[in-house]
């Protein structure tokens, strides 16, 4: 091989290594404060068996009919409620607990919808099945680097205004 085609491959070699170390060095997205490219930031704390208690309850009352969960959501209507992608970073438990066993949800959460949209009373479910919805909707998490913007979503879907930290 001449001098010049040693050149030539060297400077190829050093190109194909750059890229392939960046891509080794550039795990969590493009830098500080970006949350591109680090991957879907919810996940749940539930064992097997509460995730399919839960996800039976969710199905069996039609909370996708209005929420996403798993950002998938029934397409039938687009009534604008906040997610339940994380939500269980915002609220625990025992408020679900309450909020699901509330005659008048509203009087917990105000709503901005029109009576046909809002939150359901969920207090004729049995009260186990509204543990295990509350205990299943609680261990719904986001990961820090995503709890601003969640908290950001579900403002603006509950009040329709915009989000000023
Ligand atoms: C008819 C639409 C509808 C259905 C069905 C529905 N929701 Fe909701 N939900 C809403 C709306 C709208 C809100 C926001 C408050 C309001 O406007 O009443 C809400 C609020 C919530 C919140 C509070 C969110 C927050 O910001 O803290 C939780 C948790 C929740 N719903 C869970 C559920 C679960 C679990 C089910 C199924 C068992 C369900 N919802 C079924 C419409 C619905």
């Amino acid at each position: 091989m001449k001098r010049g085609e040693w050149a030539v491959l060297a400077l190829i070699a050093l190109m194909v290594g750059g890229v392939v170390t960046r891509n080794m060095l550039v795990t969590d997205g493009a830098g500080s404060g970006s949350t591109k490219d680090r991957g879907i930031p919810f996940y749940t704390t539930a064992s097997p068996e509460l995730a399919r208690a839960g996800s039976d309850l969710v199905r069996q009352n039609q909370c996708r009919q209005c929420h996403s969960l798993w950002s998938v959501r029934d397409m039938m209507q687009a009534v604008p409620s906040p997610p339940l992608d994380g939500i269980g970073s915002l609220r625990d438990e025992a408020w679900l607990y309450q909020y699901f066993s509330a005659s008048n949800p509203q009087s917990i959460l105000p709503s901005r919808l029109k009576p046909e949209y809002r939150m359901p009373s969920y207090k004729d479910l049995p009260e186990a099945d509204r543990r295990t919805l509350a205990r299943y909707v609680a261990s719904l998490k986001v990961q820090d680097w995503y709890l601003e913007e969640t908290r950001k979503t579900e403002f603006e879907k509950l009040t329709g205004k915009d989000y000023k930290p």
